[in-house]
């Protein structure tokens, strides 16, 4: 026999129940992960201390106490006290036992809004690229026979003129970059899973950004040290982490800017796919930056492949990303506004059997 503890347990949604006073007087574990608090420390306290909603929801949720009656608000923006607001829907219902205690489970559209994002990007995304593909390959002999011919031409040019085939050569160079990057989603292998310590990942992009890209970012460490080792591909995910830096430090000023990497563990983070099969992505990487934000324009589609906000950009980056998470059975989603972007990283972690081999 389930228990009803189990079941309450197990409930996917952050769900709360709360006293005629508007004390919490339970939350279960998607509760607590959604506070980011302990049951312990939420259990007795005012239930809007703990949840913000900007919308004056408490006479209504009165009213659906007094009347013994549900109550359904979607899209509004529920914030806690650690996390930025997410649009959220709302269900909430007495109790038939005891109808002045209420029920309330939270639903960030946010994960409804990822898995379907994940199975479009897939495939939008293998169409686009297969036929760059085709092309880059079609495009750079010739393109390598132009360029140097406009380097044999310009050897018997006036000075004047030189900024012509100069002008060739660079565009020629930037036309390259272009193919070599969709070529790189070609070149991707199916990653080869092994045990993977995410934070020495972590680390190495780090350290190479602080090199490089982002010698002008403060990049902090925020890990949580117990956290289990993960599935994947250990220079994959490294291309992943090194991309969503790269982005971060691109957007942020000249004089610099803030980039957080924060590590933690979600023990009710699944993955319902759309064939029913369930998958648990508990290790949660979070790339957090504080620059402008994604353009209003591109928000609905970065993971597109070709969609970029920038002058010189490809947009290839975060398709490549998204690639490669989706190959991980991982999951990523995005929230943003100015002065905070997160990009967040959902990830398996290794099957038991194999958890003593790790290998980096
Ligand atoms: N951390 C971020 N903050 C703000 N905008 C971002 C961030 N990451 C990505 N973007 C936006 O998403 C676009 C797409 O990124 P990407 O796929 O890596 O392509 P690219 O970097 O070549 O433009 C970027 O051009 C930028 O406008
Ligand atoms: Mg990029």
């Amino acid at each position: 026999m389930i228990s009803d503890a189990n079941i309450w347990a197990s409930l996917p949604i952050p769900a709360f129940l709360i006293d005629a006073d508007d004390k919490i007087i339970d939350v279960n574990s998607a509760g607590e992960g959604f506070l980011n608090l302990s049951a312990k420390s939420v259990i007795g306290t005012p239930v809007w201390d703990q949840i913000a909603i900007d919308a004056p929801i408490e006479d209504a949720f009165a009213r659906a106490r007094k009347n013994g009656t549900p109550l359904f608000v979607n899209d509004i923006d529920v914030g806690s006290g650690s996390r930025a607001p997410l649009q959220c829907a709302l269900q909430i219902a007495p109790l038939i036992v005891e109808p002045t205690t209420m029920i309330m489970m939270i639903s960030p559209r946010e994960l409804a809004g990822r898995m379907t994002q994940s199975h479009s990007v897939k495939s939008a995304a293998q169409s686009a690229i297969g036929m760059a593909e085709m092309l880059a390959h079609e495009i750079k002999n010739p393109l390598a026979g132009i360029t140097g011919a406009a380097q044999l031409i310009s050897m018997n040019l006036p000075p004047e003129d030189l900024e012509l085939t100069d002008l060739i050569v660079a565009e020629g160079r930037r036309i390259v970059k272009l193919l070599e990057q969709v070529e790189q989603f070609g070149n991707l292998s199916t990653p080869e899973f092994r045990a993977v310590n995410i934070h020495d990942v972590l680390d190495r992009a780090r350290r190479s950004a602080l090199l490089g890209f982002g010698a002008h970012m403060r990049i902090v460490e925020d890990y949580d040290p117990s956290l289990p080792l993960a599935y994947g591909d250990p220079d994959q995910l490294l291309q992943v982490i090194l991309n969503l830096l790269k982005n971060a430090s691109e957007v942020a000023d000249r004089s610099g800017g803030n980039i957080r990497i924060h590590s933690y563990y979600e023990h009710s983070f699944r993955l319902r796919r759309a064939d029913g099969s369930g998958q648990s992505l508990p290790l949660q990487v979070e790339i957090i930056d504080d620059g402008p934000g994604l353009p209003e324009e591109i928000r609905a589609d970065v993971f597109d492949p070709f969609v970029s906000g920038r002058e010189n950009g490809t947009g290839l980056g975060l398709a490549l990303v998204s690639k490669i998470i989706s190959d991980h059975g991982g999951w990523i989603s995005v929230t943003s506004v100015p002065g905070r972007t997160v990009f967040r990283l959902s990830l398996p972690r290794v099957p038991r059997n194999l958890d003593n081999e790790e290998t980096s």
